[in-house]
């Protein structure tokens, strides 16, 4: 199996005024570059786990530092991460004030409880002195202060490495200007789901991911024996007839690679199949991805 990998900057792709596409587009370019070589090396866990705490550091992006505010003010943020050896899902939902939500996602895959949400997943993760940050960008709180209301965000991985594990893992600083306490799709089976047969990563509108449980029936449909492209197209035809902004990203034990967008959603992605990085942009209404630079 030649390890390969996909990654998303999210649906919301020009959130800020403050950013140019082109920013976003080199800063997915440089993590997946730097998250292949840590597939190579140390395989598909690892190097999710990886190419998320780049992002999740990396103010262009909601998750981690640079996540939106919710209403009252407060950054809450949700990670998820699955493979499919192990087969367990673990995730954070509403976490406050860690630097690498994807990493308390992690060590709770060890544990007996494996999502934990609002002030006992912090309480956790200052217990394990996981590294404290605050999640405040000038940026968000811009935005915060003229209510501005985000369509979604969100980063994610899918990566299969060379003894054909399967990760998937999702992380997000939610809509922005939500209703204090609001669960994002990310830590949930819907956003974030892997099995032996395929991987998926969604982003987009949090509740309409939820409402059409996407990754883990995408995820199902292939167990079941139909192929990832057409589980994806069944779920993106879903979507733009029902007016859905759901974006996902995915990939299968043979190394398809099937990106999904759903009514007038763009998706910023990255792949690296082996032998170069290819970033595209897809574009609303249409099945086109345009190559970028
Ligand atoms: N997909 C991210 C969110 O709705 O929060």
């Amino acid at each position: 199996m030649v390890p390969r990998l996909i990654i998303h900057g999210g649906a919301g792709l020009i959130e800020s005024p403050d950013f140019t596409e082109r920013q976003y587009e080199k800063a997915l370019r440089k993590a997946i570059k730097e998250t292949y070589s840590v597939l190579l090396q140390k395989g598909s866990r690892q190097a999710v786990l990886y190419g998320i705490r780049l992002l999740e550091d990396d103010p262009l992006f909601n998750a981690g530092y640079g996540s939106r505010l919710q209403k009252d003010g407060r950054v809450r943020m949700s990670a998820a991460i699955m493979d499919s050896v192990s087969q367990k899902f673990s995730g954070v939902i509403n976490i406050c004030n860690v630097r690498h939500p994807i990493d308390v996602a992690d060590t709770l895959s060890k544990r007996r409880h494996a999502v934990l949400a609002g002030r006992g997943a912090t309480e956790y993760a200052r217990r394990r002195k996981m590294e404290y940050c605050s999640p405040l960008a000038p940026h968000r709180l811009k935005e915060h202060a003229e209510k501005v209301k985000g369509e979604s965000g969100t980063v994610g991985i899918v990566a299969v490495d060379h003894k054909g594990c399967i990760c998937a893992g999702t992380s997000t600083g939610g809509v922005g200007y939500e209703t204090p306490g609001r669960v994002s799709d990310s830590a949930t089976v819907a956003g974030t789901y892997a099995s032996r047969v395929c991987g998926v990563s969604c982003t987009g509108q949090g509740e309409s991911i939820v409402n059409q449980a996407v990754a883990a029936k995408i995820v199902a449909r292939v167990e079941d024996g139909v192929s990832l492209a057409s589980a994806v197209q069944r779920l993106v035809g879903i979507a733009r007839q029902k007016k859905l902004r759901i974006g996902l990203i995915s990939l299968d034990c043979y190394g398809n690679i099937l990106v999904g967008n759903g009514y007038n959603t763009k998706v910023l992605y990255a792949k690296h199949e082996g032998t170069k990085i290819d970033t595209f942009l897809t574009q609303p209404h249409d099945h086109e991805h345009v190559p970028r630079h």
